[in-house]
């Protein structure tokens, strides 16, 4: 209680301070430092910012900038071209770089068109790892048979520390797919969106995940 009371007062501290900074400028915006801000600039409508982390990879590396575009163009080898979404790593003083994912990709039962990844990106901390989502993707059963369904169940990838891929700790190949072998109708889990948000609890033990559209989108 304490503590949640403590954020409010938090907040509500800084929007006192927003209408300040409003009302002594009005229509004018501004920057904490406009000096010697330093811009990270990602590919045209790929929605470049959607989210960010901040992560060290070791305590003796520097601090760099993860940054989620959700709508990015695939530069990997398996998906090449395709608007996949994806994560760049942006070091203070370089460009950023999209992360290279290379999952395990079937067209036959997955469509990864779409997926947003990058629609959440979150770090462990120091050394710890990286877990980011696509809330979109989606698995395709019987494809172009009359029977054809597509399930939007959504996943979330870990990353080691160094930003690699740690996909092949689970069975699919492909991340946290946790509606994937579950009841697919939309009352159940077939649109699940897993991945909308998710985060790391406190003590980085644990992931979470949350999946808006599970249950007729009741949520889970
Ligand atoms: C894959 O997903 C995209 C985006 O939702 C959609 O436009 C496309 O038709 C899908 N393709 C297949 C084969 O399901």
């Amino acid at each position: 209680m304490r503590h949640s009371s403590h954020n409010l007062f938090l907040l509500e501290m800084l929007r006192f301070a927003l209408l300040l900074a409003a009302l002594a400028s009005p229509g004018s915006l501004f920057n904490l430092d406009t000096s010697s801000a330093i811009v990270k600039v990602g590919p045209p409508n790929s929605l470049f910012g959607y989210a960010i982390a901040f992560h060290q990879q070791s305590t003796s590396s520097d601090p760099i900038l993860l940054v989620g575009a959700p709508k990015a163009i695939s530069e990997d080898r398996r998906s090449f071209g395709i608007p996949t979404g994806a994560i760049y790593s942006c070091p203070t003083e370089q460009t950023c770089r999209p992360i290279k994912m290379e999952f395990i990709y079937n067209a036959q039962k997955e469509n990864i068109t779409e997926q947003w990844l990058g629609v959440v990106v979150r770090s462990a901390g120091v050394g710890g790892k990286v877990l980011a989502c696509a809330h979109r993707y989606q698995l395709v059963r019987a494809l172009n048979n009359v029977a054809e369904t597509r399930s939007i169940v959504g996943r979330c990838v870990l990353l080691s520390a160094t930003l690699k891929p740690d996909i092949y700790d689970t069975d699919s190949g492909s991340g946290y797919i946790f509606c994937g072998n579950r009841m697919s109708t939309h009352e159940r889990f077939g649109v699940c969106q897993q991945g909308l948000d998710a985060g790391f609890t406190e003590d980085s033990q644990y992931i979470y995940f949350g999946a808006t559209g599970a249950y007729s989108w009741k949520g889970l």
